[in-house]
C-alpha cells in the first residue's frame, strides 16, 4: 500500500509581513515607542515586554499545560540523575514545575523568563517552552565571538558580516556613534568581568538550551557557518544572538588588531523584530501574545477543523529542534561561500561539491527539512554525479544541522549503507502513561489510523518490519521499564515505517564505508543526530568535530530524541482521540506559546537498555577552528579530506 508522503511542519509560523509606515508617540504606552521598527534599542524593547502584568490565571494555565506535556516527556526521570557525561541537566522536573506554579513574579515577562529559563537549562532543544510574546525580538550584539586555535576572538569577518543584518540594524549603532568595525578580529580577554571560556560556559550553560552535552553547547555559543533554509548562512551565536530579551549591553575587555592596549568596551545589543506588527501595547499583546487559532491542536476527526491540509494522508513524523534565529537568518558573506561549482542536486538543503583533489566528494547537509522527496532526488543526483566523476570519498559535513523528518535520517543511512542492511533506524517507543494509554486505547476502538493520528497503530513496525495492524494496542499492557528507581512504563519498542523510499535504494553502498567521514561543530540535532548515531553504531564511521574548548570533549552526536510533537500537535492527538475532557488532559492555552516534547526515544544499539541520547559517543578527531576555517566550509573541507582520505 502506497503511502504519500505530506511535509508537516512545525506549528510555529512568524509572519515577517510589511512593517507599519508609523510609530505611534504615545509617551504612555512603552510599545508605542517601537511599534512599526524592525530594529529598537534593547531597553525599550525591554520596557514594553515588561509592561504587562502578572496574571495569575494566564500563569496556571500554562504551567498546567506544561505539566500535562511534561507527563509525555521520555526523559522526565532521566534528569533526577543524570548519567556522565550529562550530569549538569540533573534537576527534580516535578520539583521545578511545584516551583514555578507557586513563585511570585512582578510581570508577565518574569514568569515567561522563569519557565523559559527551566526549559532552555534541560539542555533538550525538543522540549521547550517557547512564549510568541517574548521570543518576537532576538538581541543582537554587534560583536560575535569566535574560539579559534590562538585564543577566543571576536569574528574576523566582521566588517563583512554584520552589515548583512541591514540598514537599519548598521544605521541605529551609527546613530548612537558606536564604531563596531575597529572590533573585527580583536583578541578578547575578559567578558563581563569573566574571562572569556567562564563567561562562555555560563553562556552555555543558562542561554543554550538544545543539547545535553555542555562541550557541545560550547559551540552553540559562539560564531559558525550553516545552511539556513537553503542558503549558506552565518549564525551570530547564543552569546551574541539571544531569542529572549534581557540584556541591554555587554562589556568586554579587548585588544583591537593593530593595537597592543588592552581597552574595555561595552558594546550595545539591538533587537530585532521577528513578530507580528504592532503599534502599541494593546497590538502588540493582540497579535504576539494572545492565543490565536493556530496555538491549540484540533480534533482530526472532524474535517472542518483541519487546517493543515487534505485528509487520508499519512502524518509524517519530525524531529528537529528549534533555532529561533533564522527567523532573520543573516548570510554568509560571500568571499566565504564555497567557489567550487556545485553539483547536481544543491538546490535544496543539500550543497554538494567535489573538491579539487578529484576523489572526494563533499555533500554539506544542511538540515532534513524542505521538500521531502527532493532530498532524496538530490542525494541520487549528487551520488550519481561522484561516481560518474570517479570520486571515491565521500565527506559529510552536518554542521548546524538542526534535524527535520525522521525518515529522512533513515533514508541517508540506508542510501549510504545500501538497502541490503535492512531497517535503517532505531527501536523506539513512547512513555506509556495514563493519559497515553487512553488515547491507545480510544485510537484502536475508533479505528483511528496514520491518517489521523501518531498514536494510530499502523505508523508503527514489528521488528520483522510488519506493520501493526490499527486495532493493536502496542501499549497493553505497558512494557516495564525503570528510570532512576521510578516506574515509567513504556510502550511496546517498535520500527518507524519509513521504506519504500521515493527513489531507488542500491542494494550495496555507493561507497565503501571506510571511505565515507563526517565532520561537524557537535550542533546536530534530532534526525541529524539520529544519522550520525546509525554511521557510527552500525558502521563505526569516522567522524571530526571541530570548536569547542580546549581539552572538554564534544560529543559528535548533539541532541538525539527519536520524535518530537509541538504542543499543537500533542493537542490534536489528544482531541482527535476524544479524551479532552479527561481530568489528565492539559487545557488549551490562553496564550500563544508552544509548549514541545520529545515524545518518542531511540533505543542503542550498543546497550538496548540506554536511549541513545545517554550514550557518550565521541569522535574520531577533535579540531579547533582556525581563522581561515570558522567561516570558510571549503578550507574546512579540504583540511578534512586530508585528514580523513590522504
Ligand atoms: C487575566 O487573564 C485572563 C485570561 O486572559 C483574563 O480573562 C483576565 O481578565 C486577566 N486578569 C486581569 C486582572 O487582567
Ligand atoms: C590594521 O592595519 C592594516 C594596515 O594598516 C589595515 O589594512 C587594517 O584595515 C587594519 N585593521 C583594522 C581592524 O583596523
Ligand atoms: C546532471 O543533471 C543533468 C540533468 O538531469 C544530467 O543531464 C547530467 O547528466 C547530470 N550530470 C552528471 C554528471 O550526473
Amino acid at each position: 500500500m502506497p503511502r504519500i508522503v505530506r511535509p508537516l511542519l512545525a506549528s510555529l509560523t512568524f509572519l515577517s509581513g510589511s512593517l507599519l509606515a508609523f510609530a505611534a508617540t504615545d509617551a504612555s504606552d512603552p510599545c508605542a515607542k517601537i511599534g512599526g521598527l524592525t530594529f529598537a534599542a534593547a531597553a525599550d524593547v525591554i520596557a514594553c515586554q515588561k509592561s504587562f502584568p502578572f496574571n495569575e490565571t494566564i500563569r496556571q494555565n500554562v504551567m498546567a499545560t506544561v505539566s500535562g506535556v511534561f507527563d509525555f516527556y521520555t526523559f522526565e526521570d532521566y534528569y533526577l540523575n543524570s548519567p556522565p557525561p550529562f550530569q549538569e541537566s540533573t534537576t527534580n522536573i516535578p520539583a521545578d514545575l511545584a516551583r514555578l506554579k507557586g513563585a511570585h513574579f512582578a510581570t508577565d515577562y518574569d514568569f515567561n523568563l522563569a519557565l523559559w529559563d527551566f526549559t532552555t537549562q534541560l539542555n533538550d532543544g525538543h522540549t521547550r517552552w517557547f512564549p510568541s510574546c517574548y521570543n518576537a525580538y532576538q538581541n543582537l550584539l554587534p560583536a560575535p565571538i569566535v574560539i579559534l586555535d590562538r585564543g577566543v576572538f571576536i569574528v574576523p569577518d566582521l566588517v563583512e558580516f554584520v552589515p548583512l543584518v541591514g540598514s537599519g540594524y548598521t544605521d541605529l549603532l551609527d546613530s548612537i556613534g558606536f564604531n563596531w568595525q575597529r572590533l573585527a578580529g580583536a583578541t578578547v580577554l575578559s567578558i563581563a568581568g569573566l574571562s572569556p571560556f567562564d563567561y562562555i560556559d555560563n553562556i552555555a550553560t543558562t542561554v543554550s538550551g538544545n543539547y545535553l552535552d555542555h562541550g557541545v553547547r560550547v559551540n552553540s555559543v559562539v560564531s559558525s557557518y550553516r545552511i539556513s533554509g537553503t542558503d549558506f548562512s552565518q549564525r551570530f551565536g547564543d552569546l551574541a544572538g539571544p531569542s529572549f530579551i534581557t540584556q541591554t549591553s555587554l562589556t568586554m575587555t579587548v585588544i583591537p588588531v593593530n593595537s597592543t592596549k588592552p581597552e574595555s568596551v561595552t558594546i550595545p545589543f539591538v533587537s530585532a523584530f521577528a513578530g507580528n506588527p504592532f503599534t502599541d501595547q494593546a497590538s502588540y499583546w493582540a497579535n504576539n501574545c494572545a492565543a490565536n487559532e493556530d496555538t491549540n491542536g484540533v480534533d482530526r476527526r472532524v474535517s472542518s477543523q483541519v487546517t493543515q491540509g487534505p485528509l487520508k494522508q499519512r502524518l509524517q513524523p519530525i524531529a528537529k529542534i528549534v533555532d529561533l534565529a533564522p527567523k532573520q537568518a543573516v548570510g554568509l558573506p560571500g568571499p566565504f561561500i564555497p567557489t567550487l561549482p556545485q553539483v547536481n542536486g544543491s538546490t535544496g538543503v543539500i550543497k554538494s561539491y567535489i573538491l579539487d583533489d578529484k576523489k572526494t566528494g563533499v555533500m554539506f547537509i544542511g538540515s532534513f527539512e524542505g521538500d521531502f522527496v527532493q532530498f532524496q532526488t538530490d542525494t541520487v543526483a549528487a551520488i550519481n554525479q561522484f561516481k560518474a566523476s570517479g570520486v571515491t570519498n565521500l565527506l559529510i559535513d552536518i554542521t548546524n544541522n538542526g534535524g527535520g523528518f525522521v525518515c529522512l535520517g533513515l533514508f541517508l543511512h540506508q542510501y549510504l549503507a545500501g538497502s541490503n542492511i535492512g531497517y535503517p533506524g532505531f527501536q523506539s517507543s513512547m512513555r506509556a502513561n495514563p493519559l497515553a494509554q487512553k488515547i491507545v486505547a480510544a485510537d484502536v476502538a475508533q479505528g483511528i489510523d496514520d491518517t489521523l493520528a501518531f498514536y494510530g497503530a499502523n505508523n508503527w513496525a514489528f521488528f520483522n518490519n510488519t506493520p501493526f495492524p490499527a486495532d493493536f494496542n502496542y501499549m497493553k499492557p505497558p512494557a516495564p521499564n525503570v528510570v532512576n528507581g521510578i516506574s515509567d512504563p513504556t510502550s511496546q519498542r517498535f520500527f518507524d515505517i519509513c521504506t519504500p523510499f521515493n527513489v531507488d535504494v542500491p542494494p550495496t553502498p555507493p561507497f565503501d564505508l571506510k571511505n565515507v567521514a563526517i565532520v561537524g561543530n557537535g550542533n546536530c540535532a534530532s534526525t541529524c543526530s539520529l544519522f550520525t548515531t546509525l554511521m557510527n553504531e552500525k558502521h563505526n564511521t569516522r567522524s571530526a568535530v571541530f570548536g569547542g574548548k580546549p581539552g572538554e570533549q564534544v560529543q559528535f552526536k548533539g541532541m538525539a530524541g527519536n520524535q518530537v510533537l509541538e504542543w499543537a500537535d500533542l493537542d490534536s492527538e489528544i482531541k482527535t482521540a476524544g479524551v479532552k475532557n479527561d481530568p489528565l488532559a492539559p487545557p488549551d492555552l490562553l496564550v500563544d506559546g508552544n509548549m514541545r516534547v520529545n515524545w518518542r526515544t531511540a533505543w542503542s544499539f550498543f546497550d538496548e537498555s540506554k536511549p541513545i541520547a545517554y550514550v557518550s559517543e565521541l569522535p574520531t578527531f577533535r579540531f579547533a577552528y582556525t581563522k581561515d576555517t570558522y567561516n570558510n566550509p571549503q578550507n574546512l573541507w579540504a583540511f578534512a579530506a586530508k585528514v580523513f582520505f590522504h
